[in-house]
């Protein structure tokens, strides 16, 4: 069948990223360990910002952004918004150096306007999911959604469980991207690790976001990250 052919070829030649969830690194050596990771193939740096408001925890703040960028690392850095409000957050953290801006849709008074005021301010837009979060929110935006990221834990905290319930809709949001045509890149963010990445990536998932299963193991980034990094055909 030529669709399942067309298909197969596409999955055949998709490339996945890695970023690295710095959640999980030695905070008393941010910089080192960014560069660590970035040298050991990683491909962007995710930067989770917690606020204990949206989420039961506190985390980093665009001062934080602003000094990886001073320290010379330039490699993307996806900037995810576990916080509420968000408006004054995206202008903070794009003069900060973000290149990706990535926010929870329940967070927002309105979408919209924030998906514009991201890209206005020159960074790359992306909504959020939590496991319970339908997706209804992402009808009508699918031209402004540069980004995905599929929760696969709740958020708040890094080293958790996978939610096996979140692969029937990584599946889903898959076809849907497929289907709208769309330059949507999909991420998935929570207990990924090396025994359950490959799963996602025959999903068809552009991004593994992965905190606790890199960083816990120093001196082995190299070898985590150019295992998750290999592709189906490989
Ligand atoms: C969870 C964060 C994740 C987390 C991932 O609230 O958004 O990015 O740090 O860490 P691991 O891979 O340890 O689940
Ligand atoms: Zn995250």
């Amino acid at each position: 069948m030529v669709i399942a052919f067309a298909t197969r070829e596409k999955m055949k030649n998709r490339i996945h990223s890695i970023a690295p969830s710095i959640l999980a690194a030695d905070f008393a050596c941010l910089g080192e360990e960014v560069e660590a990771v970035l040298a050991a193939g990683a491909d962007l740096i995710h930067f989770d910002v917690m606020d204990n408001h949206y989420v039961p925890n506190l985390s980093m703040g665009p001062m934080v952004c602003k000094s990886l960028r001073t320290y010379g690392i330039d490699a993307p850095i996806d900037v995810h918004l576990m916080a509420s409000p968000v408006d004054n957050l995206v202008v903070s953290f794009a003069q900060a150096g973000a290149s990706h801006i990535t926010f929870h849709p329940e967070a927002s008074q309105h979408i919209d306007r924030t998906l514009d005021l991201i890209h206005e301010n020159g960074c790359k837009a992306g909504i959020a999911l939590n496991p319970a979060t339908p997706l209804n929110c992402l009808e009508y935006l699918w031209q402004k959604l540069d980004l995905i990221l599929v929760m696969s834990v709740n958020p708040g905290f890094g080293g958790q469980k996978f939610i096996p319930a979140v692969v029937d809709k990584i599946a889903t949001i898959r076809k849907l991207i497929d289907i709208h045509n769309s330059h949507t890149l999909l991420a998935v963010d929570g207990g990924i690790n090396l025994d359950n990445y490959i799963d996602l990536v025959k999903l068809g998932v552009d991004i593994l976001v992965v905190g606790s299963a890199i960083f816990n193991y120093r001196g082995k980034y190299q070898s985590i990250i150019s295992k998750m990094k290999q592709s189906l055909t490989e």
